[in-house]
């Protein structure tokens, strides 16, 4: 059996204290009999902080030759004012790109224990579960050409674009489909056909890998935003959506705040395997750096410990452990222990640390 190592890269703001809490779970499952090798590097504003740049060559080096990558978290304040290019974030989207990490999960689902937590009623989001696949290598964050330039008149003129090949699309609705059979069988896939010609591709190619090799799942075609007033109206109609880069990254955000706190989204991007099977993947919690609670030690860590979860199943094969992991934190959350994002009434307010204890305590418990 090959060597389980992973390149943790905390970041910045609350990355490095929840990351913490997923160092703590590595060591519990250390003291039995799962080895896992965790080497650190920096990233973000972290990284420029020490080397001026987001991600350096080195860092990027060690991710690939690892494969398996826990990321906390990029970004602050600090940093606004730094060009574009240089801006922490573009660290992560660099190792998105050269990881090829075009397949994005990011599952939202509510914990029984939760389910009052949300801003909708209880009867919208209790028991929800849903995917949000997020096509992430493509279309605008990263298609050409791009950028600001001075027209002979003195105007500004800023340019993006959104593009996406047969190829993109078909893999991304492949990764839906074969997801969505494990599931409840249904995938929704979410574009704006009715005015983007990127959105009339993806409706074909979707319908077409569907036709071809997934006739057995159920498939549905929605727009962009009448998916987001589905999302909030009845969310639990859906169970895998497939969307592109841009829209992903605004309907995830959605959904994630149907579970009550964006504070409990774990996500894994996946890119394709190498002639050694193993699959390039990078796991992150959805929250994001958080400046403004950074370094008060009231983060909620559970994101990032849901996302090494994720990890165990889809990069080391681990289910069972997985299973445990996501079961230590249903109970701990049954337990009544809250950090101040998830807080409610006659529960037990506890640090991102005292959040760890209680988990590797129910994690015993579970034994
Ligand atoms: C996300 C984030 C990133 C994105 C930012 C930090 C670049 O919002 O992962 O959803 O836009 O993809
Ligand atoms: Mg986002």
């Amino acid at each position: 059996m090959s060597e389980r190592a992973i390149l943790f890269l905390p970041g910045d703001g609350i990355g490095p204290e929840v990351m913490e809490e997923v160092r703590r779970v590595i060591g519990w499952f250390g003291k039995r009999q799962l080895a896992i090798r965790v080497e650190e590097d920096f990233v973000g504003g972290a990284a420029i902080d020490r080397f001026g740049v987001p991600l350096t060559e080195e860092t990027l080096a060690k991710a690939k030759a690892i494969g398996t990558v826990m990321f906390g978290a990029v970004g602050g304040p600090e940093y606004d004012s730094l060009p574009f290019e240089k801006k922490p974030e573009r660290g992560l989207l660099r190792l998105r790109k050269e990881l090829g990490l075009f397949a994005n999960l990011r599952p939202a689902m509510v914990f029984p224990a939760l389910a009052d937590a949300s801003t909708l009623k209880r009867e919208l989001v209790e028991g929800l579960d849903i995917v949000i696949l997020r096509e992430l290598t493509g279309g605008v964050y990263f298609g050409e050409p791009r950028g600001i330039e001075t027209l002979p008149d003195g105007q500004k003129r800023a340019v993006d674009t959104q593009v996406y090949t047969t190829g993109e699309i078909e893999r991304i609705a492949r990764v839906a489909f074969e997801l969505a059979r494990k599931r409840k069988n249904k995938v929704t896939s979410v574009e704006k056909a009715n005015v983007m010609y990127t959105g009339v591709l993806w409706r074909e190619v979707v319908q077409a890998v569907h036709d071809r090799e997934f006739p057995d799942v159920a498939l549905e075609h929605m727009y962009a935003d009448n998916c987001a007033m589905q999302l909030v109206r009845y969310p639990k109609q859906f169970d895998v959506i497939v969307t592109d880069n841009l829209f992903g990254d605004l309907l995830s955000d959605c959904a994630a705040m149907l579970t009550g706190s964006l504070g409990m989204l774990p996500s894994a991007s996946l890119g394709t395997p190498g002639a050694d099977g193993r699959r390039p993947a990078l796991y992150e919690p959805v929250h994001g750096s958080a400046p403004d609670i950074a370094g008060k030690g009231i983060a909620n860590p559970l994101a990032c410990v849901l996302s090494f979860a994720m990890l165990l199943r889809y990069s080391f094969d681990l289910p069972a452990e997985a299973d445990r992991l996501e079961k230590a934190v249903a109970r701990v959350l049954e337990e009544g222990y809250r950090t101040p994002d998830i807080m409610q009434p006659g529960c037990t307010r506890v640090s991102t640390a005292e959040m760890g204890t209680r988990l590797l305590a129910a994690l015993d418990a579970l034994v």
